[in-house]
């Protein structure tokens, strides 16, 4: 069993989702831990109610992020992961902090990187005119929303289309995704440990995407 924590720092739609898949009996993962850097998450009260140790750590004002993270990390360690998957978690992590883990970590952006790194990607795919919007998934690295691309999924912008709309379909896909991205982490499929991931022992050329019928990730 892949032991997965799970940072979050809001309501925890993802985390439902990634909890949820995880209960199936072919999943090969399990959730350890929830950690937020926000004490009111909505993350928080999912893993609680689901038996999963949650922790809140909210930094203070004027505190130096280094080592807010290394606090932070120290906590995710104790539940000694194999994967840390951020699901919504929206504080921007150190340099310094990332070059310490040795646990690889995967993100979940909404969009189709690598356009739009960082916030309001519904309103700016709508201020571009954009035809095509989506939700990626991919190694978290230095940069922020930038590390390796593992796995997009993609819907056509509609005319009538407002943020909340684009950002209520791209999350159904989400739901999907990320799931979909750690049972193949699980299965040993997708690897993630590497310079760069590999797919069935092949490396990524491009990101996967989601098959309709099976819900699983292809080429
Ligand atoms: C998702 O759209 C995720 O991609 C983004 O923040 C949102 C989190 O939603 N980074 P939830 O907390 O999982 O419901």
């Amino acid at each position: 069993m892949l032991r997965v924590a799970v940072l979050a720092s809001g309501r925890g739609s993802n985390l439902e989702a990634l909890l949820e898949a995880s209960r199936q009996g072919n999943a090969g993962y399990r959730i350890v831990g929830v950690f937020s850097d926000k004490p009111q998450a909505g993350a928080l009260d999912i893993a609680r109610a689901a038996g999963i140790p949650a922790v809140a750590l909210a930094a203070t004002k004027g505190e130096d992020r280094a080592k807010h993270d290394a606090a932070f990390f120290a906590r995710v360690r104790q539940v000694q992961p194999d994967l840390i998957v951020c699901a919504g978690y929206m504080r921007i992590i150190s340099a310094d902090a990332l070059a310490h883990l040795t646990i690889p970590m995967i993100n979940i952006h909404p969009s189709l990187l690598p356009r739009y790194p960082g916030l309001h990607t519904h309103a700016r795919v709508l201020e571009a005119g954009d035809t095509e919007h989506g939700s990626s998934v991919h190694v978290v690295t230095a940069e922020l929303d930038a590390g390796p691309l593992l796995a997009q999924t993609r819907i056509d912008v509609r005319h009538d289309d407002t943020p909340d709309t684009l950002a209520a379909r791209v999350l159904t896909q989400e739901h999907r995704l990320l799931p979909a991205c750690v049972r193949a982490i699980a299965s040993r499929r997708l690897s993630v440990t590497g310079s760069a991931p590999l797919f069935d022992g092949v490396p990524l050329t491009a990101p996967l995407r989601l098959l309709e019928s099976t819900g699983e990730l292809t080429r």
